[in-house]
Order: C-alpha cells, then structure tokens, then sequence
C-alpha cells in the first residue's frame, strides 16, 4: 500500500470526494436520508492526502470527524453536493463519488412542521428524481477528471456485483466503480468494507477486502492508472 511506504505519488494532483449521505427536506424537522456515515468517502480523502494530493472533500452531513490537512465543504441536499462538486470538476484530475446520494426528493417542502390533525391517517409524499451527479461530470468534455463511482448493493453474488458496477459505470460514462455489499452488516457504518473495483469493458480490476483505508489506498491506485 502506497501510503504504507510514504509514497507522495499525488503529489500535485487535486482530489475531490463526495462522502456522507444527503438529507432532502421534508419540512423543517424531517428528511429523506441514508445509513452512509462518511467513513469510506473520509478515509479516501485522508489517504489522498497523505498520498500529497490537495483535497477538497464534500461532506454530506458526515457522522465521523473530518480529517484536517484538507478543505472541507459541508452541504446536505443533493442540489448543495451537485454545486460543490460541479463548481471544482474542471480543476480536478479525480472525483470520487463516495457519497450516497439521494435519488429522489419531495416536489413540495413545507415551510411549517406537517401537524397530523392536518395531515391526517393516510399520507403521501410525492418525489421526484435528483439529477444524477456522476452521470453529469461523465457527460464533460475530455480533458475531464478521473471518475470513481461507488455502488452499493446487496446482491450476494460476486458476477451479480461485478455486472451491477458494470452496468453503472456505462450508463454513468465514469471510468471506475467501486462495488460495496451492504447487507448482513457489511459496508455501512461499519469500518471494515469488501469492495470489487469495476473499470471499462466489464473488466475486474481488483477485489479489496479490509479496512476502509485499505480500500480508499486500492481505489486511487487504480485511479491512478486510469489517467491519461
Ligand atoms: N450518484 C450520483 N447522483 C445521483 C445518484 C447517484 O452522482 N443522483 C452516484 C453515487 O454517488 C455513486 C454512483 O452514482 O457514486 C452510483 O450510485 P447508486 O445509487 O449505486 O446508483 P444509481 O444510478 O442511483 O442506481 P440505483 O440506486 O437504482 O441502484
Ligand atoms: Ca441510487
């Protein structure tokens, strides 16, 4: 592992990542979240950093301390990640998109706590779809930066993952996606992660199983290879 050995091999290089999960507002007091602490998406930019990279890291309502030594950019909703990652791309040789990221949100947010006597006992909240982040920094003009996706799924089946990270990394035109399992206890939350790493063409480019350092060090010397 790279930063094992000291090496400083992002030296001069930028570094955005996107970790935590979105919030979308539903009134004042509830929103729409996700179990993502930030773990994974802090040891990226901490082992980015070590590496000699300079590293914004969008933080999406983080459960964990960010590291220092870096920029930290806290948003919340999908629309604040979107400006905060958009607005740096173009200086950028990586992005990695550590965050999970809310599909959907309310088309109304109310500007007052709902109040049950008004609502009543049956409720629905309508959504509607978030842009996607990835697919728009996929749709750049070359020169653009390097794209690491995450996937996080709870298929069992490793050519189940390896064909969802697959399907992800076209549809998105990102260069690698980092495929997570996420049931039975694995991934979120937890600081242990089993992580098969996608490239183009469906190919495998590594499986890491360790700490969330271990990966995050996986995952940029394979970003490392993917640039031009
Ligand atoms: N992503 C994004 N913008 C969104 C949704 C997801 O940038 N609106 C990014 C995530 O940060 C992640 C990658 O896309 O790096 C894959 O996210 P994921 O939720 O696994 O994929 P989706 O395309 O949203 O598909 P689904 O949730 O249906 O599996
Ligand atoms: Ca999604």
């Amino acid at each position: 592992v790279a930063s094992v050995s000291g090496a400083r091999d992002l030296a001069g290089t930028t570094v955005v990542v996107t970790a935590g999960g979105t919030r979308e507002p539903i009134d004042p007091v509830r929103f729409i979240g996700n179990r993502s602490s930030g773990r994974q998406g802090v040891a990226l930019a901490e082992a980015a950093r070590d590496r000699g990279a300079d590293v914004a890291l969008i933080g999406a309502n983080l459960e964990v301390p960010p590291p220092v030594g870096i920029e930290l950019v806290p948003v919340s909703t999908v629309a604040e990640l979107r400006d905060a990652v958009l607005s740096r791309a173009a200086d950028a040789d990586i992005v990695v998109m550590a965050a999970a990221v809310s599909d959907y949100r309310p088309v109304n947010v109310a500007h007052t706590k709902m109040k049950k006597d008004a609502v009543g006992d049956d409720v629905s909240i309508e959504l509607t779809a978030n842009p996607d982040i990835l697919a728009d920094l996929g749709a750049l003009q070359h020169p653009r930066p390097v794209l690491v996706g995450f996937a996080a799924e709870t298929e069992a089946d490793a050519d189940a993952l390896a064909a969802l990270g697959a399907g992800k990394l076209e549809r998105k035109n990102a260069d690698l996606i980092a495929v997570n399992r996420v049931d039975d206890g694995r991934g979120f939350g937890t600081s242990d992660n089993e992580v098969l790493i996608v490239g183009s063409g469906s190919r495998i480019v590594t499986t890491v199983d360790g700490s969330k350092r271990v990966v995050a060090d996986a995952i940029l010397d394979a970003a490392l290879t993917e640039r031009p």
